[in-house]
């Protein structure tokens, strides 16, 4: 996979080629997983990984870098003049030589506020990102795959409400997703308890039904538009429900296998329009379990930048839930 050599920018300077490769870039706890699910890499410097391999289907890719170019420059200026002839606003992922990076950084125009508040209100414009590869190598994208650099929201984030940190999983999900629940949607929450997510739903004005063997918050479960299920979430039976619900969301801690099983019934039941579901991974990455999901025909396995060792679930899948290499989005 990768050798010593590949983190040389020489090398990559003989093996790079825009048009060829993808640039991909990784969670910091997540590097080996993306590595190891690309399976053919040509070179990782920091967080950025450089794959012949264009892949849609990607699920451990923090963001990737749509048009990539490698470059030689001299000066700071003449990094600059690069940078601003390819885009407006530039984000920089600071690998290598940080000091001099910080220079062409302070050069550029002021990046607006990146700390969102959710639901985000406004478009996050186009920002693009670089990175010095050593002093007089410069790679960057003005086109990536998603909207906040390096993939990450910075949500403002809620310390009062929650009952636990899980609502910025959700969070993550949606407006990646950029379709929230709406006043009036139906929503149910599988393995629901303590509430994160329930909270983040009625919050948004849909109407809740919380499954879960162990009790909600109290909290959360005396918020008007959240009702409480105690039972399995296996043993729901969509065929049950006399209209299809607008949102399924399902957190529980299971074998993937299970989750698998419930995410094929409910799709077949044709009773949830949105599933969001959390695929939680035991031990190694289990790449076979994550194709099974990915197989689905319309659906999409993200590891958000929230996720642990664990990666979610989309159905349907937008357009933009996947990097567009033809720059076709
Ligand atoms: C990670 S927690 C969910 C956190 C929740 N999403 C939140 O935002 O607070 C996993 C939950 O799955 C529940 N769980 C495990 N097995 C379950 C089952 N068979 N049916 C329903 N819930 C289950 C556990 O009781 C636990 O509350």
């Amino acid at each position: 996979m990768t050798d010593k050599n590949a983190t040389e920018p020489s090398f990559l300077k003989e093996t790079f080629t825009p048009a060829q490769s993808a640039v991909y870039i990784a969670h910091p706890d997540f590097l080996e997983a993306l590595c190891a699910e690309l399976q053919d890499v040509s070179a990782v410097v920091g967080n950025i990984v450089i794959s012949p391999h264009k892949k849609r289907d990607i699920c451990f890719a923090a963001d990737v870098w749509l048009e990539p170019h490698l470059v030689h420059f001299e000066s700071i200026s003449e990094a600059v003049k690069i940078l601003r002839r390819a885009g407006k606003y530039w984000f920089l992922n600071p690998i290598e030589n940080v000091r001099r990076s910080r220079l062409i950084e302070a050069e550029l125009k002021k990046l607006p506020d990146l700390n969102h508040r959710f639901p985000l209100k406004d478009e996050i414009p186009a920002i693009g990102c670089f990175s010095l590869l050593d002093k007089n190598t410069l790679i960057y994208s003005a086109k990536r795959w998603k909207k906040p650099p390096l993939g990450d929201y910075l949500f403002q984030e809620d310390k009062k409400n929650p009952p636990n940190r899980a609502y910025l999983k959700l969070w993550e999900a949606l407006a990646l997703l950029n379709h929230y629940p709406k006043p009036g949607d139906t929503a149910m929450d599988l393995g629901a308890s303590p509430g994160g997510w329930s909270y983040v739903l009625q919050s948004l004005g849909a109407k809740v039904t919380a499954v879960d063997k162990a009790p909600l918050e109290q909290k959360i479960a005396a918020l008007p538009l959240v009702s409480f299920l105690k039972q399995s979430a296996f043993a729901l039976d969509p065929h049950t429900l006399e209209n299809p619900i607008d949102w399924l969301l399902c957190d529980v801690a299971c074998y993937p296998n299970r989750t698998l099983d419930l995410v094929q019934k409910w799709i077949a039941s044709g009773k949830a329009k949105n599933m969001i579901i959390t695929i939680k991974l035991q031990g190694d990455t289990d790449f076979e379990i994550l194709e099974k999901f990915q197989a689905i025909p319309n659906a999409r396995v993200i590891h958000l930048i929230q996720n642990k060792h664990e990666a979610t679930f989309f159905y349907p899948a937008a357009p933009h839930l996947s990097p567009d290499f033809a720059g076709e989005i």
